[in-house]
């Protein structure tokens, strides 16, 4: 299994980097809050109105894990922010190349202000901030941290695949 995670907080870029590094690799790309939404029929904000977080923790960890085990093919998976705060989700950054995409909190701010998407969890600054530095030391634990900052989404891809030593697969005629 040749497997790349993207992991990091919200608006880190895991959705645009992981399509344009998929892409560039020939790869699959599953984005894991788009598979949940496809699986609910509703989205994610919906899920947490009408079920909880709790409940929408439960599908992301069973949705993941299932992911992993139907991929038979290379693949880039962009997971949530939130994926790794359960505990027993760490232990599939070592199934996969796992890599953190970082960014000032403020960019991250800004970055999902410019964006319609709705996020329960991301409130006002003061709270997106301690979100944040809650998840960081889960995030520190892939296996590679890559800064965006000032960066393009292509950059970004073209970094990842060089410093994870990523080789693409052959285009199909
Ligand atoms: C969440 C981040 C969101 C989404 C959900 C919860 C989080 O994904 O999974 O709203 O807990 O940080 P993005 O990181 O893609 O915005």
């Amino acid at each position: 299994m040749n497997v790349v995670l993207l992991v990091g907080f919200m608006g880190a870029g895991k959705t645009s980097v992981g399509q344009a590094l998929a892409a560039r690799l020939n790869w699959r790309f599953y984005d894991l809050d788009r598979e949940i939404e496809r699986r609910a029929g509703c989205n994610i904000a919906q899920i947490f109105r009408d079920f909880g977080e709790p409940e929408f923790r439960r599908r992301e960890t069973e949705c993941l894990r299932e992911i992993l085990q139907l991929t038979r093919e290379c693949a880039v998976i962009a997971l949530g922010g939130g994926a790794l705060a359960r505990p027993e989700n760490e232990g599939l950054l070592d199934l996969a190349h796992a890599v953190f995409l970082e960014a000032p909190v403020e960019e991250l701010w800004r970055r999902c202000q410019e964006h319609s998407t709705e996020r329960p969890l991301r409130r006002d600054l003061q709270q997106f901030r301690e979100l944040y530095e809650s998840r960081k030391p889960g995030y520190g634990k892939a296996a590679m941290t890559v800064q965006t900052a000032g960066k393009t989404v292509e950059q970004v891809a073209d970094e990842v695949t060089r410093r994870a030593g990523l080789k693409g697969s052959a285009k199909e005629k």
